[in-house]
């Protein structure tokens, strides 16, 4: 009999690798993860996994239907768990009070209703999902309005893998973070949830905290993330009106043990679902706790990353005569970062809709995120997807370099130039290419905070 039944509701990119690393750890206890998507259940289940993350499919392989179940029999797998994870989107608001900051908890808030309809023995229901700081107060109160006397104890868990490096962030986590009620159950609770991981994870690396703590961390975590990526970004702008070089600036400035070299790389500003969701959600805490100069602070890091996006195309712009009408673009890339094929709040996204605007006619290639690059641009005319590099790039006026995939350092650019239009150019959005290479190859290359290297 398995030690104890873990749940998780919700299979997404959190829900989904989260629970088949913590399977494949703790081959005694029984995971399964629920979702009211059947067509996501039926892709878990199948050799085509919604979500592409390096390593996630051997994980899978070895654990599915061994200790680690996907199923849509959300009122059975409740009554069945000890430890429920809640997992589900928690988007910003689109409509009504706090619209386009505040979270939208109708999942959760939905998720707790199935749990306290289906539930008929106590349970620990684990905060997965990043959620703004008091939820658990919230959540408490839906949870505990039920008649049957069930007790729930509520943990804060948040996740901070990164897409791309999912798999080996929750393999070797720089920290596990959990936070409870200060009582004796809730310590308790959490010594639960901390079992969990100690099959794999040093003890030192799990931080226990109260549950405010837990949840106001994960905001902060990913606030102070982006944060970095809009101040590199900002200066970015200054080394390009200056002759100063933005990865010299950041190799320099990163060797000080204080500031450290990792996530100062500039590019086209920071994508995925999380960043800008969290740091809106933080203003708008902030705002809701009365103090807007705090606000106003986190707000900036958004209209940076905002600016860079449109910058970028403008740099385009006057670079091509002050006019892409009519003019084919190559897009590399589509996806948020490499090693992914979500491209949720992509910043290719962005560009490639201001491009359209500006009436260019593009064509797409990213190895993994096609299928959601054509949702993306659903309504637009003048874009086509492209299955391979070359067919992509085949007599384009210019190349934009969109995503950091390290293949499209492979490319045969030799071969690309001599199909392309001339003059040829190319705005590497991540300063991922051989800039020298490529100009004696012939092309104008601009990249990001970087003295341009043209023909002209
Ligand atoms: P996602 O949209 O990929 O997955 C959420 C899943 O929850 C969906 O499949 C949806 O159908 C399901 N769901 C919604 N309501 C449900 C309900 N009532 N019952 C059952 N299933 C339901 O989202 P995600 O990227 O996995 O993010 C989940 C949470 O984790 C969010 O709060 C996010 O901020 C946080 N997070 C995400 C990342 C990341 O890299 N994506 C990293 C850390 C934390
Ligand atoms: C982020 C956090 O890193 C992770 O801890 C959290 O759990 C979820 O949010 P993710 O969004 O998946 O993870 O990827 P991340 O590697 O953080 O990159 C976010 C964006 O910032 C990407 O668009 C990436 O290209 C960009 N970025 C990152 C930069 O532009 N420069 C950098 O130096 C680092």
């Amino acid at each position: 009999m398995a030690k104890k039944n873990i749940l998780c509701i919700g299979a997404g990119y959190v829900g989904g690798p989260t629970m088949a690393v913590i399977a494949d750890k703790c081959p005694d206890y029984r995971v399964t993860v629920v979702d009211i998507n059947q067509s996501r259940i039926d892709a878990w289940n199948s050799d085509k996994l919604p979500v592409f993350e390096p390593g996630l499919a051997e994980v899978v392989a070895r654990c599915r239907n061994r200790n680690l179940f996907y199923s849509t029999d959300i009122p059975g797998e409740i009554k069945r768990a000890d430890i429920i994870f809640v997992s589900v989107n928690t988007p910003t608001k689109t409509f009504g009070y706090g619209a386009g900051k505040a979270a939208d908890l109708q999942f959760l808030e939905k998720t707790a209703r199935s749990i306290v309809e289906y539930a008929d023995s106590d349970k620990i229901v684990v905060e997965k999902s990043t959620l703004p700081v008091r939820t658990a107060q919230a959540l408490s109160r839906v949870l505990h309005a039920n008649t049957k006397g069930i007790h729930f104890q509520i943990v804060s868990n948040p996740e901070f893998l990164a897409e791309g490096t999912a798999i080996a962030d929750l393999e070797s986590p720089d920290r596990v973070l959990i936070g409870g009620m200060e009582t004796p159950e809730g310590r308790k609770a959490m010594e639960e949830v901390s079992a969990i991981y100690e099959n794999w994870v040093p003890k030192e690396r799990i931080i226990t905290t109260n549950i405010w703590s837990s949840e106001l961390t994960k905001l902060v975590s990913n606030a102070l993330l982006a944060q970095r990526v809009s101040s590199v970004n900002s200066i970015s702008a200054l080394c390009e009106r200056t002759g100063a070089d933005i990865d010299q600036v950041t190799a320099a400035a990163g060797r000080d043990k204080r500031i450290g070299a990792r996530f100062l790389k500039a590019g086209l500003g920071f994508g995925g679902s999380c960043f800008k969701k969290d740091i809106l959600n933080l203003v708008y805490l902030c705002e809701h706790y009365g103090l807007p100069e705090v606000a106003a602070y986190w707000e900036e890091v958004v209209k940076l990353n905002d600016y860079q996006a449109k910058r970028f195309v403008e740099n385009m712009l006057g670079a091509m005569f002050n006019t892409v009408a009519d003019k084919r673009i190559g897009v590399l890339g589509f996806a948020f970062k490499a090693d992914t094929g979500d491209t949720r709040e992509s910043p290719a996204i962005a560009v490639c809709r201001q491009l359209l605007e500006e009436h260019a006619e593009l064509f797409i290639y990213d190895p993994k995120a096609l299928e959601n690059a054509k949702q993306d641009m659903i309504g637009y005319q003048k874009v086509h997807f492209c299955e391979d590099p070359y067919d992509a790039l085949k007599g384009v006026h210019a190349i934009v370099v969109a995503t950091d995939w390290q293949c499209f350092k492979d490319l045969d650019y030799q071969k690309i130039f001599d199909d392309m239009e001339k003059p040829a150019f190319i705005f590497d959005g991540r300063n991922l290419l051989d800039r020298k290479k490529l100009f004696e190859i012939g092309f104008n290359i601009y990249g990001i905070g970087k003295k341009p290297l043209t023909k002209f």
